[in-house]
Order: structure tokens, then sequence, then C-alpha cells
């Protein structure tokens, strides 16, 4: 299966890195050919292996579920009764690695890192409804949001932190975030993305239902801070 999203994020004037707003790149199809409710489903009735976190739809602040000791196990996990109760509710859910959902997903990671060389992976971040995701914050890779289902608000500051600095506790007292202007603001629907730049300060608010999909990309050329890590190897393996 040949995966386009990645040759058409990249077909674009890179000549200055910053913040881009793709309009309708994907159709339906596309967007459930990566992941659809039921994708999402499935990783929440396995907690243990797709590392979720879940941000509250009340206030700007992680809902930690209590992670349960399994005799079996090295380490313990969400009940997932627990989980689906807080689904339902509607809180914002994040599936950090929804890059092994399946075979398929693998190979379009493996088409994706041919395009953009570097480490990246899939993360989804899903909702029943209106909600919340973080404070406005910069993030050390290049990233990509593709918007799957539904809309979700964004801002995409002009406003980027320097290259050396240590990242910014969100909200921090010194940054000045009042006076930052939006070089970006707009509510993405389903097949629509954006590219934000590296330490570019950015916010997402969910409106509505949606899955979104997340790209991060580390560079290794011009990160020195991830050097030390290694890019994942995609390729779907047989035993034989
Ligand atoms: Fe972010």
């Amino acid at each position: 299966m040949t995966f386009l999203l990645p040759l058409k994020l990249f077909d674009r004037n890179w000549d200055q890195d910053l913040p881009y707003y793709y309009e309708q790149i994907l159709d339906k199809k596309e967007c459930d050919d990566i992941c659809t409710w039921k994708d999402v489903e499935y990783c929440l009735n396995l907690p243990n292996f797709f590392d979720i976190d879940v941000v509250s739809k009340h206030e700007i602040q992680k809902i930690n579920p209590q992670k349960h000791p399994r005799s079996w196990a090295g380490q313990g996990w969400e009940e997932k009764s627990e989980l689906f109760h807080l689904f339902k509710e509607g809180h914002t859910f994040i599936i950090n690695n929804y890059s092994f959902r399946s075979e398929k997903v693998m190979g379009m990671l493996e088409q994706w890192s041919k395009i953009f060389s570097g480490d990246s992976q899939f993360q989804i971040y899903c909702g029943m409804g209106q909600s919340n995701s973080f404070y406005i914050h910069e993030d050390l890779p290049n990233n990509f949001i593709v918007q799957l289902r539904g809309k979700t608000k964004w801002k995409v500051f002009n406003e980027r932190r320097a290259t050396f600095v240590a990242q910014a506790t969100p909200g921090d007292a010194q940054v000045d975030y009042d006076s930052f202007t939006p070089a970006i603001d707009v509510e993405l629907n389903a097949g629509d993305a954006l590219y934000i730049p590296p330490r570019c300060y950015h916010q997402a608010q969910p409106s509505e239902e949606r899955i979104s999909l997340s790209i991060p990309v580390h560079h290794y050329s011009l990160y020195h801070a991830h050097s030390i890590t290694r890019p994942v190897d995609w390729k779907w393996y047989n035993i034989y």
C-alpha cells in the first residue's frame, strides 16, 4: 500500500521553517486508513501496551488513573473499566504508542521515514467532545498534526524559544505569553494538517468529538540533544 500522507506534507516550499497550514490534503478514506474509533477502542483495551495519557476536560491538567501492579508483569497498568469510564465522560485521550497498532500502521511509518529522515512516531489525540489539551508550550521536535475526524481549534504563534535554551515549564512567569502573536489561528477539519516548527509555541483546543494524529520528527543533524536516540526500524519482519 502506498501511503501518500508523507508525500503530500513534504510537497511544499521548505525554504523557510515557518508554521504551515495544509487544507484538505486527505480524504475520508485516507483518514480512516490511519485511525478510526475502532482503532482507538482496540488501544484502550490494551493499556499496558499503548501507553495512554488522559487530560481532563474540566481543566488543563492530566488525570492519572491508578496503575495496578500485576503479579506476572514488571509494571502495573490502569483498569480498563476506569479508562472507558473516563473516555465516555469526554476527556482527552493520548495514545502514545499508536505506531505499533498494526502491521499496516508500521508500514506507514516505514514509508514516512523514507521521506522525513529522522526519529518519528504516530501519536493519537482523541476525545468524544469539547475538552482540553496542553497549555501553550513548545516542543523539541518538528511536529505535524493531521486532523482525521471532527474539529480542533489550533493556534501556532510566531514566537519561538531559542534552540539551546531549556524548555519552559508551561505557565512560566518569565515567558510573556500575553504578547504572543498567532502565525496560524485555525479550526482544523478532518483532512486538514499543520506543520509546527521545533520550539515554536502552540496550543490546541478540542471543540468537539475528534481524532488527531501527531507526528513528531527528531532530526539528528539539527538536534544535538537527541543524538543519543536511535531511529526505530519500522519494517515488519516475519518469523518464517
Ligand atoms: Fe505540542
